[in-house]
């Protein structure tokens, strides 16, 4: 008997405006709307194959087994929704892996989720093309919805170039669309590992602290105006406007969740330093490098691509041992199918 095996990769994406509060955690409805930038490089590679009858899941990563911790039980309960959702009889042996470090400050959960729907919903219908998955009634607009239930920012990563995540007055009356391609605009992201220290306080544990924070309301209050002058600035290509609008959301979620009961940092002082040296560089020579940063100590320095190598000279003369990504803007998700 010939076993396929339904393999997808999708990419990560970094957010310009973050989705940084849940109105609803069940339903993953965000508080506000986003906006990022979907990566080239950083993604995740998941592939499913259907297991006979009378098998369970069977989740690898990194070419390992796993079972029972935190991810195991992510994964697992992701599945069984969809399973239980669609009715699907067979259960899938599901392999996945990142093409870069878990604690690097990319979101692996967002290339995470969006490879394991496109992956598994692909084995559930014999999908072997995101043509055929979506004559089957899984458009990427649906499968983005889907996979919004695993990890919020992961619809996003369905789409390339630059995409909102819209929240809709009701949970179900959400939109994620591409808003410019990434031949619109050619931007670059250079990511700087500063720490290798896994995060304390997950997204998902953050998502609910940020409201007993006394920024939050007025946050909130400015995002509709701030979401214009991104879109602005993307639709005239202009990253000295787009730059300081992405530091200033950046330090907004930070200073939010500081200052929230139970205060965190994500910051550490390595970041801090950075950001210093960072605005020091823009500021002594004009050049135009900008950051923003996640749920994670570590930094996205936002540049034009043609001026990344540049930026990578000024990273390498002052921070001679730092490890990076060097990542761009990227098309979005792909879906292959080989016989075993
Ligand atoms: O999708 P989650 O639950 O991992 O939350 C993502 C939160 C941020 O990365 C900080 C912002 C964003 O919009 O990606």
């Amino acid at each position: 008997m010939t076993v396929k095996s339904y393999i997808a990769e999708a990419p990560s994406n970094i957010a310009f405006l973050k989705y940084w509060g849940k109105l609803d955690h069940k339903n993953q409805w965000p508080s506000n709307n986003s906006l990022s930038m979907t990566l080239n490089k950083c993604h995740t590679r998941t592939s499913s194959i259907i297991l006979d009858d009378g098998c369970e899941f069977e989740i690898y990563l990194d070419q390992k087994k796993i079972v029972g911790n935190h991810f195991y039980k992510k994964v697992i309960a992701y599945l069984t929704f969809l399973k239980q959702k669609y009715h699907f009889k067979p259960y899938l042996r599901v392999k996945t892996t990142n093409n870069f470090p878990t604690a690097s400050g990319v979101a692996s959960s967002a290339s995470g989720f969006a490879a394991l729907t496109l992956s598994a919903l692909a084995a559930w219908t014999d999908s072997e093309s995101l043509l055929e998955l979506k004559e089957k009634g899984f458009s990427l607009d649906v499968l983005s919805g889907l996979s919004r239930l695993g990890s919020g920012s992961s619809c996003r990563s369905f789409y390339g170039g630059y995409v909102v995540w819209e929240k809709g007055e009701a949970h179900d009356k959400q939109k994620t669309k591409s808003i410019m391609s990434q031949k619109d605009w050619d931007l670059a992201d250079t990511v700087v590992i500063l720490s290798n220290e896994k995060k304390h306080l997950s997204s998902t544990d953050a998502h609910k602290r940020v409201f007993s924070s006394p920024l939050f309301a007025p946050r909130l209050a400015l995002l509709q105006e701030r979401q214009r002058a991104f879109e602005k600035s993307l639709s005239f290509c202009d990253i000295k406007s787009l730059g300081p609008l992405m530091e200033q959301e950046a330090l907004d979620i930070h200073s939010v969740i500081m200052t929230a009961e139970e205060p965190f940092s994500y910051l550490k002082k390595e970041t801090l330093d950075f950001l210093v040296w960072l605005r020091n560089l823009r500021q002594a020579s004009g050049f135009q490098a900008y950051f923003t940063i996640d749920a994670g100590s570590n930094v996205h320095v936002i540049t034009e691509s043609k001026d990344q190598k540049e930026f990578l000279t000024y990273l390498r003369k002052d921070y001679p041992t730092v490890d990076f990504i060097e990542d761009a803007v990227g098309s979005g998700p792909t879906l292959v199918c080989e016989t075993l």
